[in-house]
């Protein structure tokens, strides 16, 4: 089984080939930060239109890599959603389009399970069920996952997603589009305690988050001190502190609540490292497995929507429709296992 898998959801163009038995053969990923930074964040228009000139040089490209020729392909997996309509329609037409002309399905994929079971891709990789920490630009939610397509929602950011307060926590900062890994680089000049960021939702029962309060004590302190720049450093350092405490905190209390032994952390904010150290921490104590992909696989890519699409095909399932079809919004608990 081997599965051509495209993602265009956002900002990045990413084209994968996964072999079922192999692995990956190939990957490849253009991403469009040049292009949206003079704006200070995507403008979905000029996404769309570069997922247009960049997809297939890029297929052909990977296909190339990988060694694979069209008849080498059982199918053909995408991103349908959630993200930008138009960047979306990119990939879907194209997938479609290439899926009808080489005889073979067209699944569409969940980006946000794309991003869950990346880390399945690794030598070691977690057995399910297992909690997952989901944390990226759109979404910040803890899952409690007990096998591919069997997701349910345990909480979620009730405003902004946590790589989002990054990213306009950097912006106010002064820091260029995309600000999380920026940010998180200026938090390491910064010195621990001289500001003290509030830590949203922890006082509560739940395991809901919130994160835009994050934002306006951050734009509040900015103004106050932001002109000196180790001022600047030590906000970053507050800010980074809150939003990763806040996330642990919450994912011990999921730990106790489910009695899960197993934590897949994924999504591009998982990249962050005071938030993997922190987790390592958690795990450590709480005596649990921690799981998260490797640094390219944490942000956007294909390799982990070609992995969804050969797994799910694999296990049986079978496109159902050849309508080009794509969503803004899409709730994972809609899905289902591959069979069903
Ligand atoms: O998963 P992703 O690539 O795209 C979405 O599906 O949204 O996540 C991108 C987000 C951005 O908000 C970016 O600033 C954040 O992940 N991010 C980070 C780091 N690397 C990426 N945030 C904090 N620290 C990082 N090292
Ligand atoms: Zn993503």
């Amino acid at each position: 089984m081997r599965v051509l898998g495209i993602e265009t959801s956002c900002d990045e163009t990413a084209v994968a080939v996964y072999d079922e038995a192999a692995g990956l053969l190939a990957h490849a990923l253009h991403s469009q930060v040049e292009l949206h930074r003079d704006y200070g964040g995507v403008v979905p228009e000029l996404a769309s239109r570069d997922h247009v000139r960049k997809l297939l040089p890029l297929i052909t490209a990977v296909m190339r890599q990988a060694r694979c020729a069209p008849a080498d392909i059982d199918g053909i997996a995408y991103t349908a959603g959630p993200g930008l309509v138009g960047a979306l329609l990119v990939g879907a037409s194209v997938a479609q389009s290439l899926a009808f002309a080489w005889r073979v399905p067209a699944l569409a994929i969940h980006h946000m399970e794309g991003h869950l079971l990346a880390p399945l891709m690794e030598a070691d990789a977690p057995a399910f069920p297992f909690l997952a920490l989901l944390v990226s630009g759109g979404h910040t939610q803890l899952l409690r996952v007990d096998g591919i397509g069997a997701y349910r929602l345990l909480g979620e950011s009730l405003d902004d997603a946590a790589g989002e307060a990054f990213d306009k926590t950097a912006k106010l900062l002064g820091l260029a589009y995309p600000g999380g890994p920026a940010l998180a680089q200026l938090a390491t000049n910064g010195v621990p305690g001289r500001f003290v960021f509030p830590k949203p939702m922890t006082h509560r029962q739940g395991l809901d988050f919130s994160f835009s309060g994050l934002k306006t004590f951050a734009a509040n302190t900015v103004r106050q001190y932001g002109d000196d720049a180790q001022a600047r450093a030590d906000i970053a350092c507050a800010f980074q502190e809150a939003v990763v405490d806040t996330l642990v905190i919450k994912c011990r209390r999921a730990i106790a609540e489910t009695g899960l032994r197993r934590l897949v952390m994924a999504g591009g904010v998982s990249a962050n490292t005071l938030l993997r150290e922190r987790l390592a921490n958690l795990a450590g104590q709480e005596d649990i497995a921690l799981y998260y992909p490797r640094l390219e696989f944490c942000t956007d890519n294909g390799a982990m929507i070609a992995y969804a699409g050969c797994r799910r095909l694999a296990a049986g399932e079978v496109a159902t429709t050849r309508d080009i079809v794509v969503r803004a919004r899409w709730d994972m608990q809609q899905l289902r296992p591959p069979a069903a």
